[in-house]
Formats: structure tokens, sequence, C-alpha cells
């Protein structure tokens, strides 16, 4: 395989350029073209190529978001656009093309193989953790990161305010920023999609910490737990007659610098999506397990389904106050 593209698709997470990076330097050190896509599959669909350089990675590993751009393609949704992507590929005589992003990202690889049949690799970049095939997803450990620090500031100000604070994290259908921000963090309580946690059940925590001397809970709740933040504000507020402060920390998560255990990942993935192509191996979904970059195939790693770590979950309240 002489002749690669790489493109970056739905949210961006920080790391993205560090893989970015290693697909370009590794792939030239080996004699071959690499050609960025910019701004996802809108990009593919509208013929957006660039040919990179090992100049065009330079500066990069250390900066959050992604240089080529990123998008959320509806119009890639219609067969029509589709085969324009795929004649643009054709167009370009792209051998094989590296998809860095999230489930739809994926599966979104998964179908252009299997209808154009030229040959993809899937990197797992989201900073939502909810690729079931890998132990950790490109940008999680940079987003939690961010949370935690988020918890620490304002831990300082719901204590001497003595009040309770909701931390409003992303994670529409996953709930792992919240779980692993919570635990990680000490926070009181954690609620998550996956776990349909009556509200009486934080009002019955706030009012234990009360009761027990401490009058600052710190409540993580991913944005896809189905009550709102501003409902369980409300009903914290009238049953525990408490002040109750929400903080919703939105895009913070998906920027800033990518932490070592990110950047080592997302290079890892780059590598290791150019090195399989070399080997004439394709259309595999390419992760981390128990430490190690690894790779699976790309239709069965999407079926795969992830559940949350319940232990976890569970010890969140067991550890708190
Ligand atoms: O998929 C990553 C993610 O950050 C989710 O956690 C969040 O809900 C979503 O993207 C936000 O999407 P957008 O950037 O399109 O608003």
């Amino acid at each position: 395989m002489k002749r690669i593209a790489v493109l970056t698709s739905g949210g961006d997470s920080p790391g993205m350029n560090a893989a970015i990076r290693a697909v370009v330097r590794y792939g030239t050190h080996y004699d071959m073209e690499v050609f960025a896509v910019h701004r996802g599959y809108e990009g593919l669909i509208d013929n957006e190529f660039e040919k990179m350089s090992r100049r065009s990675v330079a500066d990069i590993i250390h900066h959050g978001g992604t240089i080529i751009k990123t998008a959320r393609s509806a119009r890639f949704h219609d067969r029509e656009n589709r085969e324009k992507a795929y004649a643009n590929l054709r167009k370009l005589k792209i051998e094989g093309l590296i998809v860095i992003g999230g489930n739809g990202s994926l599966a979104g690889a998964q179908l252009l193989a299997e209808e154009s049949g030229i040959p993809v690799m899937g990197l797992p970049g989201t900073i939502d953790n909810d690729l079931a095939y890998t132990d950790v997803t490109i940008g999680f450990d940079t987003a939690v990161n961010t949370v935690l620090d988020a918890i620490s500031k304002i831990r300082d100000t719901s204590s001497s305010h003595e009040r309770s604070t909701v931390i409003e994290v992303m994670g529409r259908h996953c709930g792992d920023i919240a779980l692993y921000s919570g635990y990680a963090g000490g926070a009181d309580f954690v609620l998550v999609p996956e776990v349909l946690t009556p509200v009486d059940e934080v009002v019955k925590k706030v009012k234990q910490s009360i009761k027990s001397g401490k009058a600052h809970s710190i409540i993580i709740k991913a944005e896809g737990y189905p009550v709102s933040s501003e409902d369980l504000i409300k009903e914290l507020k009238e049953k525990t007659g408490q002040d109750v402060k929400l903080a919703v920390l939105a895009y913070l998560q998906r920027g800033g610098a990518p932490t070592f255990r990110d950047r080592v990942l997302a290079t890892d993935c780059g590598v290791l999506a150019v090195e399989l192509f070399r080997q004439g191996i394709y259309n595999r979904a390419i992760g981390q397990v128990d430490g190690k970059v690894t790779h699976f195939d790309l239709a069965e790693a999407l079926a795969m389904k992830s559940s949350l770590r319940v232990e976890l979950f569970n010890n969140v309240s067991v550890l708190s106050m």
C-alpha cells in the first residue's frame, strides 16, 4: 500500500493531532504518500484533500483539537453523497483510509469499506470512552483530568460556602467521564445514563452528609442522565433546604493539551494503523486492551456492547462521607 489518507470525524478529542502526526510520520518513513482529508466525511464528499509532508505535522503533538478539522456529516448518510466520496478517493488512487472518531465515525468507515471495497482502519477518537472494543479512547484521559481539575476548584468554593454543587459533564449515552472523574475526584455521588438512580436517593445522601457535618456535596452528573440538571437542583434545594449550585463543564472537556497517556495511546494507534496497512491487513478497529495496543475486525468491534463498571459506580458512594 503506497498511498493512504486520514480524516478526523465527529466530536474532536485531545490526542487526535498526535494520531495524525503518527500516521503521517510513520507512513512517509516507509515511502507512503499520506493525504489528509479536511472536515471529516464532509471533506471526503467535497474532495478536500491535502498532501501531507513530515513538516505538515510539526509541533502538533501537544495541541488539542485536530489540525485537519472535523465535522458531523448528515450528508454521508445519503448513498449518493457516499458515492461522491468513493469517487474522490478513487480519483486520487487512495488505497487505504484511516478514520479517527467515535462510534458513528467508525460505523461510517465500515459502511465505506463494505460499499466501495476501499480498505479502512478505525481509531477510537472520542472523549466519551464509549467504544466497547477498547479499554480507553483517545481523549478520554485528558477529558477526565480536565474534570478532576474542575472538581477540586469547585470543591474549594462549595466547602467555603457550605453548599452542594452539581457538576454536569459530557457523555450522552456513556457515563464513563462522570464515573471515572467522580471516583478519582472523591465525589459524593455520580449520576450516569446507564443507571436510573432515583433523585430521592441523591437527596437522602446529601441529607446524610449534612447531618454528619459535611455541608458540601459534590454530585457529578453525565448529560445523558435522564433528569435535567435544573430539575435535579430544584429537587435538592426543596428537599434539603440547602443552596445548590450548577457547573456545566461542556466544551472545556473537549480541549486542552493531551495528557501523556493520550499522546502515547494516539501515537501507538496511528503507528499500528499504518503498519497493518503495510502488511496488507485492513478493516480493523484499533485500540488498547490491558495496556497494549491491539486490533479487531471492525464490524465485530462495533458490534461489541460496553458496560458500566458497576463496582466503581457503587464504591463512589461507599467511599464518600
Ligand atoms: O461525542 C463526544 C461529545 O463530546 C459528547 O460527549 C457530547 O455530548 C457531544 O460530543 C457534543 O457534540 P457537539 O460537539 O456536536 O455539540
